[in-house]
C-alpha cells in the first residue's frame, strides 16, 4: 500500500462539488473519439504475485465460496433454450422508468411530450439494447479484472476462487453477446463513463482496488440491476439467463466483501479515505452512464436537455436509478467505508440520495439465497425487489 501517495491524495481531497454538473457529464459522454475501435489498450500497473503457501482453506469463507462455485457451473450453450423466438420490442421494456416522473411526458417543454406509441416502442427496443450492451461490456471488465486478481492477490484461496469467477465471467460475456446478436440484432458500443471506470479499475496498482471497483461497485450494481430486469421481463430466455447470471454474481460480490473485510482491518485512515473517494467516483460514473446519452441521440432527442431533466428530477421519481445502489450501500457499510474519515462517504451517498439502503442485507452471506438449487427463488427475488423499492420510496417499515 502506498501511504505517502495516499496522504497526498487526501490532502487534495476532491469534494466532487460538481456531481450534478451537466457540462462535465456531457464532456465525458462525448469523449468517445473512436466509437468504432475494436481493440482498447489500458496500462495495467500491478505486480504479479506467486505464493508458496498452498494451505487450502486457510481463509475458510473464501474456500467455501470456491467449493460452492465448482458445483454451480452452467453452460450458456446448452442450459439456455436459444430456439425461443424473441420479439425485440417486448424483450425488456424500460418505459416505466422514465414515466415515473410525469413531467417527462406531461410537460410541453419535455422532448418526450410529443412521443406517441411508435416512439415509445422504438425507445423500448433501443434502451434494452443499450442497457444489455453496457452489461456485456461490464462483464468483459469483470473477466479482465478477475483474471488480474488471480495474478495479484497473495492468498491461495483467493487465487483459486478468482480463477472460478474468471470462467463465470467468460460465460456471462458469451451469453449477453449472443442474446444481443441473435435476438436484438446487435448492440451499442461501450459508454464512455463505463469505459473510464473500467480503465481506472484496471489501471490501479493496488490489488484491493480491483476488488473495490469491480466486485463491490460494478458487480454490486449489476446484481441489483439484474434482479430488477429479471422481475420486469416476461421474455423467458432473458429471464432464465438473468437468473443463472445472478446466482454467479451474488458469489462474486460476496468474494469482494469477504476479501476486503480482512484487508481494510489493517489500513491507515489515509488509505481508507482514498478508497472512499474511489468508491464515490465509481458511483458517480455508474449513475452518469445510466443517463443513456447514446439512446437519446439515436431517438433524435437533445441528450443534454434530457440529462439535465433526469438529473434535476425530484428524488421520489428517481426510484429505479436509486435502487441500483441497493446492494452497493450495505456492502460499503459492512466494509466500514461509510463512516471512516468522519463519515465522508455517508455524506456523499446522502447527497446523491442513496444512503437509505445502508440497512438492507449485505452480500457477505446472501449468495446462498441466489443458489440455482434454491426453489423459492422467484418469490425471494420479488420480495428483495419490493423491499428495495419501498426503501427508495421511503415507505419501508422501520
Ligand atoms: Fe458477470
Ligand atoms: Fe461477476
Amino acid at each position: 500500500m502506498t501511504t505517502a501517495e495516499d496522504s497526498k491524495h487526501t490532502a487534495e481531497r476532491n469534494d466532487f462539488d460538481d456531481a450534478n454538473d451537466v457540462d462535465r457529464i456531457m464532456e465525458i459522454a462525448q469523449a468517445n473519439d473512436n466509437p468504432h475501435e475494436l481493440i482498447h489498450l489500458v496500462q495495467d500497473n500491478a505486480d504479479a504475485i506467486f505464493t508458496w503457501n498452498y494451505d487450502k482453506g486457510e481463509r475458510a469463507k473464501l474456500d467455501k465460496l470456491y467449493e460452492k462455485s465448482k458445483t454451480s457451473q452452467w453452460n450458456a450453450t446448452t442450459d439456455l433454450d436459444w430456439s425461443i423466438e424473441v420479439d425485440p420490442y417486448e424483450a425488456l421494456n424500460l418505459q416505466a422508468e422514465l414515466q415515473m416522473d410525469p413531467s417527462n411526458v406531461e410537460d410541453p417543454d419535455s422532448p418526450l411530450y410529443s412521443w406517441g406509441d411508435k416512439e415509445w416502442r422504438e425507445f423500448g427496443l433501443q434502451s434494452a439494447k443499450w442497457r444489455l450492451s453496457q452489461f456485456m461490456h461490464g462483464e468483459q471488465g469483470a473477466l479482465l479484472c478477475t483474471a488480474k486478481i488471480v495474478e495479484t492477490v497473495p492468498w491461495i484461496d483467493a487465487k483459486y476462487y478468482a480463477a472460478q469467477q474468471t470462467v463465470d465471467e467468460a460465460r456471462h460475456v458469451e451469453a449477453f453477446a449472443r442474446y444481443l446478436n441473435e435476438k436484438l440484432d446487435g448492440g451499442y458500443p461501450v459508454n464512455p463513463h463505463l469505459r473510464l471506470l473500467l480503465d481506472d479499475i484496471i489501471n490501479d496498482s493496488d490489488w484491493d482496488m480491483t476488488y473495490l471497483g469491480m466486485q463491490i461497485m460494478v458487480e454490486g450494481l449489476a446484481l441489483a440491476a439484474f434482479g430488477f430486469m429479471h422481475d420486469l421481463t416476461e421474455e423467458p430466455l432473458l429471464k432464465k439467463m438473468l437468473r443463472y447470471i445472478m446466482s454467479d454474481e451474488a458469489r462474486h460480490v460476496a468474494f469482494g466483501v469477504l476479501s476486503l473485510q480482512e484487508v481494510y482491518q489493517d489500513m491507515t485512515l489515509a488509505e481508507i479515505q482514498h478508497r472512499q473517494e474511489f468508491a464515490f467516483e465509481a458511483a458517480l460514473r455508474m449513475r452518469d452512464r445510466f443517463l443513456q446519452q447514446e439512446v437519446w441521440e439515436y431517438m433524435g432527442v437533445d441528450s443534454r436537455v434530457m440529462c439535465e431533466r433526469l438529473l434535476n428530477a425530484p428524488e421520489e421519481t428517481k426510484v429505479f436509478q436509486r435502487m441500483l445502489f441497493s446492494k452497493i450501500v450495505p456492502n460499503c457499510r459492512k466494509l466500514g467505508l461509510l463512516d471512516a474519515g468522519e463519515g465522508w462517504l455517508r455524506e456523499k451517498f446522502t447527497e446523491i440520495g442513496v444512503i437509505e439502503f445502508e440497512h438492507m442485507p449485505d452480500t457477505g452471506d446472501e449468495f446462498l439465497e441466489y443458489d440455482l438449487q434454491e426453489e423459492n427463488f422467484e418469490e425471494k427475488a420479488q420480495s428483495m425487489h419490493e423491499a428495495a423499492a419501498a426503501t427508495a420510496m421511503g415507505t419501508a417499515e422501520a
